[in-house]
């Protein structure tokens, strides 16, 4: 293991070695913060081996301890390793894992277990039921053994019954498959699932939940249901590792979900456009509030990740709620990220020339969060847009960030090296609609200069923001941490999060500019940027 970690990051969730991928579990008990996580205790960094549960515990979702790990071996229906799953609290306070197991056949089932002692507020030992498999794959309902997995958290209607999720498919059908259960061990399958879609494969880690509609930034419990809720359901899909969501209604009386417009097709909701994958959302009911968590994977070699160590870290955690339109949901970074802000440096409201950069001094820009904000006007030169660029990751890669636009390419460059011989590019450009006079944004998070290193993956992400930018203004919120770099367009409308190895920007070398590579000028009417403190994560 390479004693040299510069892509270690200094304030994002990641075990001190070996493979880490899916939050499972998450939940808030008698005031701590409980993640646990897909976990593989051998390889140094390598995905190859059993699965286990780690388990990190936290007052503030920013600094974690590190608990025992849980769910090893422990009956048939577990031996070959504990895939994810999710926490019910149940009868008002026993908190109860419901996960899928892998049996000696690498059949995947459900298995359920709890707490040995709920007075231990750590919940550091878990102890699997006697009854398990609590639900199995069979050959009536047609699932197959490798395709049954990942239940959500369960939720309850006043019939009685907890309802769960658990993820599936048939041939191409992917399924959000419905199992009910009046006392948590005995679950019975309904006839259809709660949602499906065909030609869309494998539904990897559903989560189902409710938000307001009154556009306020409060969470609500997964079993609220009624006129004040609409509710979401995301699932992940393993074909294109893409978490994609709907808003719609939960028909309660047919058990069925319905969405709002069109999901599962290219114009799917995405929490992010960049790496995020096999995600999930708690209730906070301490702070009311909605938190959601996933997985971010490397964007480097297995051998890389052997080298140094470790692989996977996760997001941020996001507060998450439904946007005043009710046709998206909001994401932001949680309250308690910016108690490890530091020395802010503030730059005045200035213009940025088409064609320049302005290095943003003081920060220890490898680890740092940035707020900026721009105002543009209408102009003559801005490009039309054109009506086949539909697809604005690729749009976004055919014009980089050197490519320069009318109004754009403007944001930051973020893990610079000081000669940009390295850097990451998030910025904005901003077209005119073909046939009228509306603008259409486009978010972009070019990696392809990310890192003098050939090996690593650097695919630029991208995606439309649904703004007015002469009336709302356009504005991005930065998380940068050594390897990850987490952009927030809008206050929480658009997030492209990327894994980034810089050879050059490490450590005290990293730069951080802003950039104007438009023909136009822009104004910055706000630039904050802190140096990060390192959270105590272990
Ligand atoms: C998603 C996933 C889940 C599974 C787990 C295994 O990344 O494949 O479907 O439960 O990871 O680690």
């Amino acid at each position: 293991i390479s004693a040299d970690q510069p892509y270690r990051t200094a304030y994002h969730f990641q075990p001190v070695q070996n493979w880490m991928n899916d939050p499972c579990g998450p939940v808030i008990y008698k005031g701590i913060y409980h993640l646990f996580y897909q976990y593989n205790p051998i390889g140094n960094g390598s995905p190859d081996g059993p699965r286990v549960w780690g388990h990190s515990t936290s007052f503030d979702m920013v600094n974690w301890s590190p608990q025992p790990l849980i769910l090893e071996p422990q009956m048939v229906s577990n031996m070959n390793g504990s895939y994810s799953g999710s926490i019910t609290i149940i009868q008002g306070y026993i908190p109860a894992i419901l996960f899928t197991g892998i049996t000696p056949q690498n059949e995947q089932v459900q298995d359920l277990a709890f707490p040995k002692d709920i007075s231990d507020p750590y919940l550091k030992e878990w102890v699997l039921v006697p009854e398990n498999p609590v639900m199995s794959p069979t050959l009536e309902n047609n699932i197959n053994a490798s395709s049954f997995r990942d239940p959500t958290t369960a939720w309850r209607l006043s019939d009685g019954n907890w309802r769960v999720l658990i993820g599936s498919k048939i041939d191409r059908l992917g399924l959000a498959l419905l199992f009910r259960s009046m006392d948590f061990i005995n679950w019975v399958q309904a006839d259809e699932p709660l949602y499906s879609y065909d030609q869309t494969g494998m539904w990897e880690c559903p989560d189902f939940f409710p938000v307001y509609i009154n556009g306020f930034p409060i969470g609500v419990d997964t079993s609220a249901i009624g006129p004040t809720v609409k509710h979401v359901l995301k699932v992940s899909l393993d074909d294109t590792k893409r978490d994609i969501y709907a808003i719609g209604t939960y028909d309660t009386t047919k058990d069925a979900y319905i969405p709002d417009a069109g999901f599962l097709n290219d114009s799917s909701l995405r929490y992010d456009y960049g790496k995020y994958y096999a995600s999930k959302t708690f209730y906070d009911n301490l702070k009311m509030q909605r938190i959601l968590l996933s997985w971010i994977n490397e964007s480097s070699t297995v051998e890389d990740d052997i080298k140094k160590g470790w692989s996977g870290i996760h997001a941020i955690p996001r507060r998450v709620w439904l946007d005043k339109s009710r046709k998206q949901l909001i994401q932001w970074p949680i309250a308690e990220i910016e108690r490890l802000r530091v020395n802010p440096v503030i730059l005045p409201t200035q213009v940025i020339k088409g064609g320049s950069t302005i290095e943003i001094p003081r920060i220890t820009a490898a680890q740092a969060d940035v707020e900026i904000s721009f105002r543009v006007r209408d102009m003559p030169i801005i490009e039309r847009f054109d009506a086949s660029w539909t697809n604005p990751q690729l749009l976004c890669s055919q014009k980089g960030p050197t490519v320069s636009g009318g109004l754009g390419p403007f944001g930051l460059l973020t893990l610079a090296s000081t000669g940009l011989e390295e850097y990451t590019a998030v910025f904005f450009r901003i077209f005119k609609a073909y046939d009228t006079n509306k603008f259409i944004v486009l978010m972009c998070s070019d990696q392809s200069r990310s890192s003098l290193n050939p090996t690593p993956d650097k695919t630029t992400y991208g995606t439309f923001v649904n703004v007015d930018p002469i009336r709302e203004g356009l504005s991005l919120r930065v998380l940068i941490d050594h390897s990850i770099v987490e952009s927030f367009a809008n206050k929480g409308k658009n997030v492209i999060t990327a894994r980034v190895y810089p050879t050059l920007a490490i450590y005290d070398k990293t730069r951080l500019y802003a950039f104007n590579y438009g023909v136009n000028n822009v104004d910055i009417t706000w630039l904050t940027a802190w140096s990060m403190r390192k959270a105590n994560i272990a």
